[in-house]
């Protein structure tokens, strides 16, 4: 058997066995994506083939913490209901296993489909090694079994003027070409760096397709280059950039120069837990995107439950018609809607408490600006029944300003804070699934992802206003796969 078919063997006989093994998680969520076992972190090779979502990403198996870099693998017919599959990809060969001390592994890529078949592109580590970084292929008869290609690796080096740190390979077909973005750092300033094809196997070098102008960081992680309507994007997770972790660069893309030219730049989200974000065209036509539910540096209060890291609810993405990116949560999530409760036309004064009370909830409301008095209303979920545990929804009008303040939510501390354009309504259709509340504001202007950990009793729902507040509508779902 070869090393590569050995190590999966290995990681797929451990994950069931913990499986087997495992304890209740208290916090794992209903409806967001997490690994069976151990650590996960970046989305990766996601795709759509023949009907079926493939979603791969950054696994460690055999601990709850960061270690040697497997691909997990989970596929799914409506984005919502996930199957777990054997673990794509594990450290093997020369180019991607280091020795048991140091960091190494099969990092962060993508997928395309060749011929019918699905071939993963990622980058294969070694802390020690030199080059540390290089990109490789894997294909596959039956879309869950594996093979590296022996031509691995496929970029053996960085060209010279890129730093050593070149990783996390994304890949596209366009007029007949194949081409790839690879983040990476030039003269100390984040770049993607563009490749081209024509067989997926021999890559030359085009140079930076996009660099930062030094304020967007050092080094540019998970690259994602893609037509948007008539423009393009370039999404990157730039390390060392003050104020930013994860943006969306809205342009032009122009083949012939392999040049992107930015007009303006957004942050994906303005959550504390959101990284590595990358999307891909599914079948109906949209670009949909989905990224880790988590940060580097961070506390994973679930450690202790054996596991760690999740992905956000899968958000479509579209320039209004002012060329301005809009981020909705994909329609799929309605299919999982159960109990319903709404009002509309509700004057809160002080407060408005639905009977509805969960952990896994959906909420839209919409709130009127035009003839409020209030400085400040929201809502507060994830709320315990001695009111002194929260997580705080929260629309300051002096300031026009969103706010998720985490300081009584549980485990976590801060205020995430979005900017928002002034309308005479403010929408706030929030995503609550026992350990994270994602917010989307104004049809998907903003979007704020936070982690919480309340306490597991901690499931009430209030609307408050420090001054009569018209709350035009209130929906709230709970939400449940089974
Ligand atoms: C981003 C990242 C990638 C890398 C992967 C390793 O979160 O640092 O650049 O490929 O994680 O797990």
């Amino acid at each position: 058997m070869n090393h590569h078919k050995k190590e999966i063997e290995k990681a797929n006989t451990f994950v069931e066995k913990k499986l087997n093994e495992l304890e209740a998680r208290s916090f794992q969520p209903v409806y967001h994506f997490t690994a069976p076992v151990g650590w996960l972190n970046d989305p990766n090779g996601l795709i759509q083939h023949q009907g079926t979502y493939h979603l791969f990403y950054q696994f460690h198996p055999y601990s709850e913490d960061w270690g040697p870099m497997h691909w997990g693998h989970a596929t799914s017919k409506d984005l919502v209901n996930w199957d777990h599959q054997p673990v794509a990809l594990a450290p093997s060969e020369d180019y991607d296993k280091g020795k048991p001390d140091e960091g190494y592994g099969c990092f962060s890529g993508s997928a395309v489909v060749k011929d019918d078949r699905l071939i993963l592109i990622f980058t294969g580590h070694i802390d020690s090694k030199q080059p540390k970084e290089v990109q490789c292929i894997a294909t596959t008869e039956d879309g869950t079994r594996f093979e590296k290609s022996p031509a691995n690796p496929v970029i053996s080096q960085p060209p010279e003027s890129l730093s050593s740190d070149f990783r996390d390979p994304k890949v596209w077909f366009h007029e007949g070409l194949w081409y790839m973005v690879v983040g990476t750092s030039e003269a100390g300033r984040g770049g993607a760096a563009l490749f081209k094809s024509e067989d997926l196997m021999g890559w030359s070098y085009c140079g930076l397709v996009a660099q930062s102008d030094g304020k967007l960081g050092d080094m540019w992680e998970c690259p994602d280059l893609f037509p948007i309507q008539e423009k393009h994007a370039l999404i990157v997770s730039p390390m060392n950039m003050n104020d930013g972790k994860n943006i969306i660069l809205v342009g032009d893309m122009n083949y012939e120069q392999h040049h992107f030219v930015k007009d303006y730049f957004v942050e994906v989200d303005e959550g504390f837990d959101f990284y590595a974000a990358q999307t891909f065209l599914d079948e109906k036509g949209r670009r949909i995107l989905i990224a880790w539910m988590d940060q580097w540096g961070t506390d994973f209060p679930t450690k202790k439950e054996g596991w760690a890291g999740a992905m956000t609810i899968p958000r479509e993405i579209t320039l209004n018609e002012k060329g301005e990116v809009r981020f909705l949560p994909v329609e799929e999530l309605q299919f999982i809607r159960n109990e319903h409760e709404r009002h509309s036309d509700v004057v809160v004064s002080n407060d408005f408490t639905p009977d509805m009370k969960g952990q896994s909830l959906e909420i839209k409301a919409t709130f009127d600006l035009s003839n409020s008095n209030s400085d400040a209303f929201g809502i507060h979920v994830l709320k315990s029944e001695d009111g002194e545990e929260y997580t705080e929804i929260k629309y300051c009008t002096d300031t026009g300003e969103v706010m998720v303040d985490l300081n009584k939510a549980g485990k976590v501390s801060g205020v995430a804070i979005a900017n928002i354009q002034k309308r005479e309504e403010l929408s706030l259709h929030i995503y609550i699934d026992r350990c994270s509340v994602e917010v989307f504001i104004n049809d998907g202007e903003k979007v704020i992802t936070n982690r919480v950990y309340p306490d597991s009793k901690s499931d009430r729902v209030e609307v408050f206003a420090d001054q009569p507040t018209n709350l035009n509508q209130f929906n709230i779902w709970k939400l449940d796969k089974s």
